[in-house]
Order: structure tokens, then C-alpha cells, then sequence
């Protein structure tokens, strides 16, 4: 299997991509490690956690605690997460573990094995840009980094041109950008199109089993705010598709392209921006999706959500 690290904020879709992940053996989590996002980081660190616990995987990988942002944090995703960020279930953790900041597992865990363990980024890029500068030589080391984040196409989800994983943390986000590290972008253009509708509700697994308890508490919560707060029938789940590139990379057709990140517009503050000029001579250093293959991936989904539920 390959090992992979999660750094997420969870978050629903957040912890529907765990589910996916810790059961799949094509995969070895390594560690999830917590980042402040849709969730405070205190809030983010308890809920990594108690998914970890509530899915009790037959592996159990390390977790990380997500440090407070160097600067407070302008926005989050309560509204669409619940106030806890997982639809307001109060799940507790047992005894909140001693943990390690999720930017030195990170690095702990990249050195054990270098050139082998990729890192699926879902949420703010704060604990790999942190990782990066405690260790510069970590950059040679990373597999992979698959960044769920950004837009293409500039119509983003938080700001007109922003998506809410880059405008969460613009100046991390630039930072590893602009690394040497191989990337993987997954952005809006590809996550807003797979969409599912209420029937996703009968395909999750049963209420017997641990992924199905967890799953059908939180997901009918995202369709109720989705509702609410967009006026959709149809929800998206973003980071769900972060792990199906992570194991089927050939359902995201890639364009190698150069990228970064506005940090400081007035307008566009969190934009990922992508020299797309005939006569720019840089080097295209990120392979981005721009498409997806819609059919196969919720497959991909279904399918490995009900694989949780069988174990
Ligand atoms: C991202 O924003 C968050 O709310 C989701 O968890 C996802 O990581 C999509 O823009
Ligand atoms: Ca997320």
C-alpha cells in the first residue's frame, strides 16, 4: 500500500474522506494530522480524533495536533460544517491524547521513509508550509503532495475568486506553491463537478457498522445546509475526491502549469492564479485537474464508503 499522511480540518467532507481512506488498502495512513480551517484548531484537533476513534480502523494511524494560526483566521466553515464542524453531533473525544503539532509528525513521518509517503492536503496549507520551513531538505523527501484547493477557472466558493482552502491560509498556501515538492492540484473545477443528491443516503453503509453510524448522522446535515445556505438539492464533497486521485490518479486528466497564490488583493486575496500566457518560458512545475472523470469517481466513492461499512 502507499503510505499517505491526511492533513485535514474536519469538517464533513473531511471525515467522509477518512473513512475512505483508513479501510482502503490500497492505502497505509501513516498519520491524519489536524490544520485549523473549516474549524477552530482546537476544535479540528478533537475532531481528527473522535473520527478516528468512531471508525476504529484496523490500522490506527498517528495523529497531530493542529497549532493555533500565526494570524487569526478571517474565515471558517461553520455554516455549511455545524458549529462543532461535524453537524453539531457533539461527538467527544474519550481522553484527548497527547499529541504531536501536526507539522513535526509530518516531518517525523516523511523522514522514516523518504520519496514514499504523500501527503493528501484537505484542509488550509498552515502545517505544510510550517513543515517545510522547520525542514527545508523535506521538500526532496515528499512523495506526493495532492492539494485539494483553488480554481482554475477563478470563480471560487468563499470570495468570488477564491476557494476557501487557499483563502484560509493564502500566504501558506503560496508558500508550498512555490516548493520544490511534486503537487497534485485537485481544485473546484474538478471537485463541483461530481455532485450527489439524497439518494447518496441509501448507498452509505448500514447503521451496524461503525463508517455507517458516523456517515448517516453527518451527511444529512450537509444536504440540510447546502439547502440553506445555497439554495442546493445536491451536495459536494470536495475532499472525498482527494483520495479517489490519490488512488485512481487516472480519472483526473492533468495539465502541467505554473501556479500561485494572491496573498495580499483587495479583490482576490486566496486566488490561485496560473501563468496560462503562449509565451511564458517558466516551467509548468504542478500537475492540475482540470477534469474529472464524474461517473467513475462517485463510483470510486460509493464503493469505498461502503467498504468502510464492511469492516
Ligand atoms: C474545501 O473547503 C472546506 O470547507 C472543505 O472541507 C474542503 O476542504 C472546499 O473548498
Ligand atoms: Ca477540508
Amino acid at each position: 500500500p502507499r503510505k499517505v499522511i491526511i492533513d485535514c480540518d474536519p469538517g464533513i467532507d473531511d471525515a467522509v474522506a477518512l473513512a475512505m481512506a483508513l479501510f482502503d488498502p490500497r492505502l497505509e495512513v501513516v498519520a491524519v494530522t489536524a490544520v485549523a480551517g473549516n474549524v477552530s484548531s482546537e476544535r479540528a484537533t478533537s475532531n481528527v480524533q473522535a473520527i478516528v476513534e468512531r471508525l476504529d480502523p484496523p490500522r490506527y494511524p498517528r495523529l497531530g495536533a493542529a497549532s493555533p494560526a500565526d494570524v487569526a483566521p478571517v474565515v471558517d466553515a461553520r455554516h455549511l460544517h455545524g458549529d462543532d464542524g461535524l453537524a453539531n453531533l457533539g461527538l467527544q473525544v474519550s481522553k484527548l491524547a497527547r499529541q504531536h503539532p501536526s507539522e513535526k509528525l509530518i516531518c517525523d513521518e516523511v523522514r522514516a521513509a523518504p520519496g514514499e509517503v504523500s501527503i493528501l492536503c484537505l484542509g488550509p496549507l498552515t502545517n505544510v508550509a510550517r513543515a517545510l520551513s522547520r525542514d527545508p531538505g523535506l521538500s526532496e523527501m515528499i512523495g506526493r503532495l495532492i492539494i485539494l484547493g483553488g480554481s482554475v477557472k477563478a470563480v471560487g466558493n468563499v470570495t468570488p475568486c477564491a476557494e476557501f482552502n487557499i483563502y484560509a491560509d493564502p500566504a501558506s498556501a503560496r508558500a508550498v506553491f512555490r516548493s520544490p515538492v511534486t503537487k497534485t492540484l485537485i481544485p473546484l473545477d474538478c471537485t463541483e463537478q461530481v455532485t450527489f443528491t439524497l439518494d447518496l443516503l441509501e448507498q452509505l453503509p448500514p447503521e451496524h457498522s461503525r463508517a455507517g453510524q458516523l456517515l448517516r448522522k453527518l451527511l444529512p446535515y450537509a444536504f440540510r445546509s447546502y439547502r440553506r445556505e445555497m439554495g442546493l438539492e445536491s451536495i459536494f464533497l470536495h475532499d472525498a475526491l482527494a483520495v479517489v486521485a490519490a488512488v485512481h490518479p487516472e480519472l483526473f486528466p492533468t495539465v502541467d502549469m505554473a501556479g500561485d497564490v494572491e496573498t495580499i488583493g483587495e479583490l482576490t486575496a486566496g486566488m490561485t492564479v496560473f501563468d496560462r500566457r503562449s509565451n511564458f518560458r517558466g516551467r509548468g512545475d504542478m500537475e492540475v485537474a482540470l477534469e474529472v472523470d464524474i461517473a467513475a469517481a462517485t463510483d470510486c466513492i460509493v464503493r469505498s464508503l461502503a467498504e468502510a461499512g464492511r469492516q
